[in-house]
């Protein structure tokens, strides 16, 4: 929808005589408060702001918007309709879109889809002609339930069954040219249907939606599949077979598990291994792995032994593993702490035995299908095995090609050790001495640190010294109090690539929603906590983000994640996408889980961080009296007495949590939030 629309709606529609009509609104000063509509309440805590032409409910709600989405909230709308209805009241006249015709066009094409793969389905298991195709399925043990779930079916062999009845059907010939289901032969002056005398795969994307079809020959005929070509809604390289019936478990098992062809996906699913998917034959392409990362950062390829030595396989992972996401991590060096961005994801190869795919081994052993998932071994093995099959490991020249390529790879690995390990393993193979070899680990990571900032826009300057740290505004602290020592481990600590700590969690979560924070402040009094502050997060980019956040939510401004990225220092974008992209991964079922959630994790972080003080706070304490001072040495010990108050305070309100969660349950229930 356009943004002028939405602009033009906010300046034309007056949002206090909107609001009116659903609850009576009282001047007061320059805003206009009344009893929130959305809630039953005897004190007035809705507030509208007729100057940023948003509201807000400082009550139960605790939350706010524009009038936008009061309307879609009150009258039960999605986005779309509530910007029809308010069009309308304002006199602006929509019209479509070049886009909206698009998406129009692209749902006929699902439409189109979906009839044609319920008319295949339908041949399949009812048309006598189906009978050698009914045959086949079975040859390939593949049981009805499974057929059933793939959506399976047929193509007669004839050249316009499926166009004759989808044209019955009301759908245009050209549609049908578009979706790719039928072609057009030029010289005849005819169209004929695509798929012909073949089994039919539906491809749906991860909605479910039928984008194409891949269809397989019964005998030994070329080629083995017809896929369809490119259309409005089918991109070759987008493609994930299965995705939709395996999102769930791959995040349930955070874990995906990528073999090459339908069979092979169909096979692991009726046997239950229901986190696979396939890539359309071709390399994993950069938008398949993005897609993926949405779920999970661990990746398992399964791949046949034969193919698996291929030059091309190489390529193909290479480049695959060039395109997963990037984490930025801070490392110390010499000279301070940078920023190096380190693979966020963990890519293993798992090999069938020798002659086999997926399929053949999922039937023959279930067992050890997940045997080999289990024991794949990781991206960087599976190179140092490939490379080193091929290179002459006794020449010179290749030696320094063994070296040249499996260099970055050790150098973007995120663990020293793991590095250290793979820098041994280097040196002993082509016997060179382990310094020599570290310092090409090393060079190879500076060329990945200049490509990184290269690929950064100017002045997004990415690394954070310690100097910088400590110039942060209100940090005026000796640099060698128990706090600032706390913070620099903090900050310079690489964290593990895909684990999140609860601060992380909790901020993601603030992120994620902009009454949260506000909802938050109300259920901490209540509890007799203190509020959420820039105190609490120990991560240095975590608790600038958090004060950037509090300045926006108190701001008035609607809530918008590309505004609020812009007013951070650019040094902060890549760890707020990491936030978001973590928050999209585990989403919350509800709204009253996630403010469960929020709450459990602050009291659960605070806890954490206060053991972490009070054990550090121990141990400066007997360095003092060992040092005889005595004054520094009681007031050392005084903080403590105040930590270990603050602790069994907290472990006592963890403990009552449920209790009073289910309580605030009640007292919200029946109360549609959204
Ligand atoms: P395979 O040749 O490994 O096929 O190609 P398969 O999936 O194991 O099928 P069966 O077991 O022989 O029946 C792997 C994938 O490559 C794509 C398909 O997506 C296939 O599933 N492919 C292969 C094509 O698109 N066209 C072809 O002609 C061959
Ligand atoms: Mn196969």
């Amino acid at each position: 929808m356009a943004g002028n629309v939405t602009d033009e709606i906010k300046q034309r529609v007056d949002i206090v005589d909107v609001v009116s009509r659903y609850t009576p609104l009282k001047r007061a000063g320059s805003i206009y408060k009344g009893n929130c509509p959305f809630h039953n309440e005897r004190t007035p805590s809705f507030v509208v702001f007729p100057h940023t032409g948003t509201w807000h409910c400082f009550g139960a709600c605790a939350t706010g918007g524009d009038v936008i989405t009061f309307v879609m909230r009150k009258e039960n709308l999605d986005f779309r309709e509530a910007v029809e209805l308010l069009a309308k009241e304002a006199g602006i006249e929509l019209t479509p879109r070049e886009e909206e015709r698009d998406g129009q066009q692209r749902a006929r094409i699902y439409a189109a889809n979906d009839a044609a793969a319920t008319y295949f389905e339908h041949i399949l298991h009812n048309h006598a002609a189906a009978e050698p195709a009914r045959r086949y399925l079975e040859r390939r043990q593949i049981d009805a339930p499974t057929q059933q779930l793939f959506r399976l079916g047929f193509a007669l062999d004839g050249w316009n069954h499926l166009r004759d009845y989808l044209l019955e059907r009301g759908f245009a010939i050209e549609l049908l040219l578009e979706a790719g289901l039928i072609k057009r032969n030029d010289e005849r002056n005819s169209v004929f249907d695509m798929f012909r005398n073949r089994v039919i795969f539906p491809i749906r994307d991860r909605q479910g939606r039928v984008i194409g079809f891949g269809g397989r020959v019964l005998d030994d005929g070329l080629p083995k599949y017809l896929n369809t070509s490119e259309t409005p809604v089918f991109h070759k390289s987008h493609v994930i077979y299965g995705l939709d019936l395996a999102s769930r478990a791959i995040r349930e098992r955070d874990q995906v598990v990528i073999v090459e062809g339908y069979m092979d996906v169909i096979a692991a699913h009726q046997y239950g291994f229901a986190n696979v998917i396939a890539c359309m034959g071709t390399a994993l392409t950069p938008e398949q792995l993005r897609q993926l990362q949405h779920y999970t950062d661990n990746f398992v390829l399964a791949l046949d032994a034969d193919t698996a030595g291929q030059q091309a396989t190489l390529r193909g992972l290479n480049q695959a593993r060039q395109s997963l996401v990037r984490v930025r991590k801070p490392v110390v060096t010499p000279t301070g702490v940078q920023i190096e961005e380190r693979l966020g994801a963990n890519l293993t190869i798992s090999r069938m035995p020798i002659g086999k795919d997926p399929d053949d081994v999922i039937r023959q052993d279930p067992a050890a299908w997940h045997a080999a998932v289990d024991a794949a071994k990781p991206l960087v093995d599976f190179y140092f095995d490939v490379v080193a099959g091929q290179s002459d490991l006794n020449s010179a020249r290749g030696k320094g090609q063994v070296v040249a390529e499996l260099s970055p790879l050790i150098a973007e690995l995120g663990d020293e050790i793991e590095r250290q390990h793979y820098i041994q393993r280097l040196s002993r193979l082509v016997q060179v001495d382990e310094t020599t070899i570290a310092g090409r680990v090393a060079a190879a990571s500076k060329t990945q640190r200049a490509e990184l900032e290269r690929r950064q826009q100017q002045g997004r300057v990415e690394r954070a010294s310690t100097d910088d740290a400590e110039a942060l505004p209100g940090e005026e602290r000796p640099s060698d109090s128990p706090v600032r020592a706390r913070e620099a481990a903090a900050a310079t600590t690489p964290r593990q690539p895909g684990r999140f700590e609860h601060e992380d969690h909790l901020l993601a979560n603030l992120i994620s929603d902009d009454g949260l924070l506000v909802w938050l402040a109300g259920v901490t009094e209540r509890l007799e906590l203190s509020a959420l502050s820039g105190d609490d997060w120990r991560n240095l980019e975590n608790r600038e983000i958090f004060l950037a956040l509090k300045r926006y939510l108190s701001s008035d401004e609607p809530w918008d994640l590309e505004l609020f990225q812009e007013s951070l220092p650019p040094s902060l974008h890549g760890r707020l996408a990491d936030l978001t992209t973590y928050a999209m991964r585990s989403p919350h079922s509800s709204l009253p889980h996630l403010r469960e959630d929020a709450i459990k994790v602050l009291v659960r972080m605070r806890i954490e961080h206060l053991k972490q003080d009070t054990s550090q706070i121990k141990f400066l304490l007997l360095e003092m009296e060992r040092a005889g001072e005595q004054d520094a040495a009681r007031s050392m010990f005084k903080v403590s007495n105040q930590y270990l108050r603050e602790l069994s305070h907290l472990q006592q309100v963890m403990g009552r949590l449920p209790q009073e969660l289910s309580r605030r349950n009640r007292a919200e229930g029946g109360l549609k939030l959204y």
